[in-house]
């Protein structure tokens, strides 16, 4: 088979998805890649691993034609609280970054997977129950990046036929590797904290509605979605899907099931609170149901008790410098 690449592999949602595409298409078949050095134990350590920097095109074609690459997953890219301090850096790696897989693909006949997100929304978008097609003026460096990259896929793939698909994830909340400086960050720390301190200070007010997913239906809806029956895809490059919606509040009730005494308060910092509230507070994803049968397998409720459960057993064994 041709070879799978997977840019910006060593992050929160590429630690798990290489894992689970070596385990579908076998281990020497799934290239990952990074500029970061690769951590003991990381997902690149069992299989097939290159530096390589999307904004250079040159080291991404040499990937894909050393291995004989025929999908790209495009992963590398700074995230929303990250690419609002440095929104320069911001266009340059998610644009530059993008455009450059692109090119490559184009040249060399890969399918594209383009992860959006909710920050593809703006707060001109109605903002429950956000439908597929709708008002997209987000107001951060990363929204515009996000929105510019769905455009650009779907640029791709009407012009040169290039196989581009892609979702708009919500926030995501995994225990595998740390989040890399988004607004949803706060859904994973508090995990941690639960587990450590049974306490947790939140830097988003505690009603701050955001829609959410388990990593594990995170992979689950890229490996779909890229096996996907490409005729009944009419939105190919921005599904909207989602799984839970909570506020930290709502979070913090369902940790409580589990660690009784757990606390939470809150010290708002000003710029993620401003990101959070340009976003949907709700979205609705049937398009991605009707269009390849997307269904998420956690709610709230089990994603809280798996997410205690492994990290209480990461934590017991991985000592206190993780
Ligand atoms: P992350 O920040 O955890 O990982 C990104 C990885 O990209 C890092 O390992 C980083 O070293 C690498 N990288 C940065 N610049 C690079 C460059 N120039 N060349 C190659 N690699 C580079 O991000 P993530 O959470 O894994 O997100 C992956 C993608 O999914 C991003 O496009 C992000 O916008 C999107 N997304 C993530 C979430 C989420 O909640 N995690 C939600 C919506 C969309
Ligand atoms: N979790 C991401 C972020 O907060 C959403 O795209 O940046």
């Amino acid at each position: 088979m041709k070879k799978v690449l997977v840019t910006g592999a060593l992050g929160q949602i590429g630690s798990e998805l290489v894992r689970a595409l070596r385990e579908r298409y076998g281990v020497d078949n799934v290239i990952a890649s990074d500029i970061r050095m690769m951590p003991a134990g990381s997902a690149g350590q069992d299989g097939p691993f290159e530096y390589a920097d999307c904004t250079r095109q040159r080291e991404i074609r040499e990937v894909v034609r050393k291995y004989d690459v025929g999908t790209i997953y495009h992963l590398a890219a700074l995230l929303s609280a990250v690419a609002e301090e440095k929104p320069h850096l911001a266009w340059d790696v998610n644009m530059g970054g993008l455009y450059r897989v692109l090119e490559v693909a184009r040249q060399n006949g890969c399918a594209v997977f383009f992860p959006s997100s909710i920050g593809a929304f703006g707060p001109g978008t109605p903002k429950d129950q956000t439908p597929q097609d709708t008002i997209q003026r987000p107001t951060t460096m990363y929204g515009v990046t996000k929105v510019s990259g769905e455009l650009l896929c779907d640029y791709y793939h009407l012009r040169f036929g290039v196989d581009t698909r892609g979702v708009r994830f919500p926030g995501l909340i995994s225990y595998v590797a740390p989040p890399g400086g988004g607004t949803t960050d706060y859904a994973v720390e508090i995990f941690y904290e639960a587990v450590r301190h049974q306490s947790y200070t939140c830097f988003l007010e505690a009603e701050t509605r955001l829609d959410m997913m388990y990593m594990p239906d995170a992979v689950k809806a890229i490996i779909e979605l890229m096996e996907a029956d490409p005729d009944k895809l009419h939105h190919r490059n921005s599904f909207n899907i989602t799984a839970m919606n909570f506020t930290p509040e709502e979070l913090t009730q369902a940790i409580r099931k589990h660690v009784p005494g757990f606390t939470i308060d809150y010290q708002v910092d000003p710029v993620r609170q401003a990101i959070a509230d340009s976003w949907p507070d709700s979205i609705d994803d049937s398009a991605a149901r009707e269009e390849w049968g997307w269904a998420p397998e956690y709610d709230l409720e089990s994603m809280t008790a798996d997410m205690l459960e492994k990290l209480t057993e990461k934590l017991a064994t991985a000592g206190p410098n993780i």
